[in-house]
Formats: structure tokens, C-alpha cells, sequence
């Protein structure tokens, strides 16, 4: 089916469709940030996970990061490298798989590594194990996405490690982002010198983890680079690693929905849709944060009582179609009255949210969709009612 990418008006179903152009641009960016700054950039799975696109990245990144069994057999599989995995537990189940299918395995403490270090060697002789740090230096503000939080479970802090690591650890792994800026690294960056410097002439390799949001449009991709040279020259013997997930698939695409219905009480008018926030954009509701809708101005989600619907006819809440009270989003203005059959686009919606997605409620999951530069729509995956039923088999 040939669409236009502006409206989705030949699509009459709720449909996450990633933009080959798009995800090219940020590929591009990418792989020319790694080739300047002589660093290995892997795609991360929790943000991502379409396997049927891995031909593209395959185009212009090596491998992909793991943080479970079926990311790292997924990478090993369908991407067709082994993976960098860092997974915060590992257990005597699957170690032997997971370091069959990685080519780096990251320990998130020492009791971890006394552990399973032999089991992985023995599984996979040519594994580089490494150890997860916490410089307990973050400046991700919001809790739930702030790695090193005081009382975080990820990574080992500096008193906690011994003068000599453990003879198999070739490398550190740390992890401190958060959509953010290069300056955010830098300043970081410092702190990780400065607490774990002493280390670094027993290691190989260093990864820095994910959250730099390179492809956004403020971020400063030239100070980057420099901050990843400067590193080099101080520790030629140190090979990089970053593994970002959302910075590869930033403003790629869009969830696509249809008007369903229009209800109104006390002066507030919903729009009910074919998707749902708790199901089909979690973030929205765990961040929170209000997402774009095209052709919609936002009015904020502080609005209750502000714009009742007899004066204000084109300012409408979105709510979901579960029957969860709170799965909706306020308030977008439209410039006309919204019609049942209409399509509803929200912004940027591959990252994360095409991963994070649930069947809650028996609800219909969106399509996943590919769309070619020429406009054609290319189906990756339809679903139905026996995916729904075989999870609960
Ligand atoms: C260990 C690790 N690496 C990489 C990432 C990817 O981060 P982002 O998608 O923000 O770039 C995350 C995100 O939580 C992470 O926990």
C-alpha cells in the first residue's frame, strides 16, 4: 500500500510505522560519529527490537547490545554478530547460552562475576568478560531512569573494588544517561576518571553505555567526538564502546491511530482511540510525559476545567480504548471537530514504545510497519486474536 507519509490517509488501522529515510539519517550521523571518534557504536535491544529492519543497521553498525537470554539469541541470530551483554542477574539456567551468543559478557558485581566468569569462559573461550562501575555520578534527573541513584543495584563503585581486579576482567562497562547531551557526558566523564582512572591500565576496553542522544537536533556531535578522542589520546590503549538505543531510533516514525468515539463529561470532551497509553505507550504514563500530535497544538496535561468543551469545541482529551481510569492524555487543540474514523499520529514513537508494549485488556495490538522512501507501506507484522491467546496458553 502506497501512503502518504503527512496523513496516513489511505491507513485505516492503528499502525507503528518506522520511516526508512528517517532511520537512514540517524544511521548515517551514527556511523560517521563511531568512524571519527575511532568508537564502536552498537544498537541497544531495549529500545529496539524490529528484527526484520536489521538488514538496514546491518548497513552501518557491527553488533548490538543484550540485557537478556532472548536479546543476546535475537542478536546472535537475526543481527548476526555476537552481542555486548550486560544483564544485572545471571543464573546457572542461561549463563552458558548467553555467553554462547556474546561476544562480550558484563558482570554487575563481583559476586556475579566469582560466580559465572568460569561458566562463561567455558561456554565461550573467546568471551571479553567486563565489570559494570557506578561512578554514583548521574544527572538524570528523573528516579526511575537514573542508574545511579543512591542505593542503585547496577555496577560496582570504587571502594568497593580491589587495587587488582579479578585476572579475566579485560574491561568496564558504565552506564549513566538519559537522552542527554554531550556536555552531560563530559561532565561525567570527569567523575569516571577521576573515581576509576586507576583501573583503566588493567583493562582493554571501556563501554560508556547508552543515553547519548546524538541525533537530536541540539545535540553537539563535534563536542562528542572530541570528548572520545581526548580519551583516546590520554588511554590509546582503551577501545571505545557506546551502546545507545533511542539516539538510533529518534523522529523515526509514528504511531498512527483512528478516532473511535467522542465522549464528554463535565465539560471535558475525550476523543476515544484504537490504541491505548498504558498499552501501546507506557512512557507516556511512566515518564510522564505528553506526547506530539501531528496537526495538534498541545495545551498541557494541567488543563482540567480550563477549556470547556462549549467554548472551546476543537480542544479535546485522548484516552485509550482499556479500562484502565487513567488511560488517557490532555489536552491537544485541533482546528476543526474531530470525526469517528479520523487518524490521530503521535510523534516519535518507535523507541522504546514498539518494545514496551502489552495486550493488556485482550486490546488489539498496533501493526508494525515499514515505510519505504517511495511511500510504499511494507508489513512487518499483523496481529491477531491467537497472539493474545497463545500468552495466556
Ligand atoms: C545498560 C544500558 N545500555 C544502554 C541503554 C540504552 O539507553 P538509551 O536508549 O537511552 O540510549 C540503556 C537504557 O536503559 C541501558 O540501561
Amino acid at each position: 500500500m502506497k501512503v502518504d507519509l503527512q496523513t496516513f490517509s489511505q491507513l485505516h488501522y492503528p499502525a507503528y510505522v518506522l520511516e526508512e529515510l528517517r532511520l537512514r539519517k540517524n544511521l548515517k550521523l551514527i556511523s560517521s560519529v563511531a568512524r571519527r571518534s575511532d568508537t564502536t557504536i552498537i544498537l541497544a535491544f531495549k529500545a529496539f527490537a524490529l528484527w526484520k529492519t536489521f538488514s538496514i543497521f546491518r548497513e552501518y553498525i557491527p553488533a548490538t547490545t543484550a540485557s537478556s537470554l532472548y536479546e543476546a539469541r535475537l542478536g546472535y541470530e537475526k543481527f548476526g554478530s555476537r552481542v555486548h551483554t550486560f544483564c544485572p542477574g545471571y543464573t546457572d539456567d542461561n549463563i552458558s547460552e548467553i555467553a554462547h551468543y556474546s561476544s562480550h559478557l558484563i558482570f554487575n558485581s563481583l559476586s556475579q562475576h566469582q560466580s559465572f566468569a568460569a561458566k562463561a569462559k567455558n561456554a565461550n573461550p573467546e568471551i571479553s568478560l567486563g565489570l559494570r562501575v557506578n561512578p554514583e555520578y548521574s544527572e538524570v534527573e528523573t528516579l526511575l531512569y537514573n542508574p545511579c541513584a543512591p542505593g542503585s543495584r547496577f555496577g560496582v563503585t570504587a571502594d568497593q573494588l580491589p587495587e587488582e581486579l579479578p585476572k579475566d576482567i579485560e574491561g568496564f562497562h558504565c552506564h549513566c544517561h538519559c537522552e542527554s547531551g554531550a556536555d552531560v557526558f563530559q561532565r561525567t566523564l570527569a567523575h569516571i576518571e577521576e573515581k576509576f582512572g586507576k583501573w583503566f591500565p588493567q583493562l582493554k576496553w571501556i563501554n560508556f553505555g547508552g543515553g547519548h542522544l546524538m541525533t537530536r537536533k541540539d545535540y553537539d556531535t563535534e563536542l562528542l567526538i572530541n570528548i572520545l578522542n581526548g580519551f583516546h589520546k590520554r588511554h590509546p590503549h582503551l577501545k571505545l564502546i557506546l551502546e545507545p538505543g533511542s539516539a538510533f531510533l529518534w523522529q523515526t516514525g509514528p504511531l498512527v491511530s483512528q478516532v473511535v468515539d467522542i465522549v464528554e463529561n463535565h465539560g471535558i470532551r475525550t476523543a476515544i482511540l484504537n490504541v491505548s497509553f498504558t498499552c501501546h505507550m507506557p512512557d507516556c504514563l511512566e515518564m510522564p510525559y505528553q506526547p506530539q500530535v501531528r496537526f495538534a497544538e498541545s495545551i498541557g496535561t494541567d488543563a482540567d476545567g480550563l477549556y470547556p468543551a462549549e467554548k472551546a469545541p476543537h480542544i479535546y482529551r485522548l484516552g485509550g480504548d482499556s479500562c484502565l481510569s487513567g488511560d488517557f492524555m490532555g489536552y491537544w487543540k485541533f482546528d476543526h471537530e474531530l470525526q469517528v474514523g479520523e487518524n490521530i499520529i503521535f510523534e516519535d514513537m518507535i523507541h522504546y514504545t514498539t518494545v514496551k508494549t502489552t495486550m493488556f485488556n485482550g486490546i488489539s495490538h498496533p501493526s508494525l510497519m515499514l515505510a519505504h522512501p517511495d511511500g510504499e507501506l511494507e508489513m512487518l507484522r499483523k496481529f491477531s486474536y491467537e497472539d493474545y491467546m497463545n500468552r495466556m496458553d
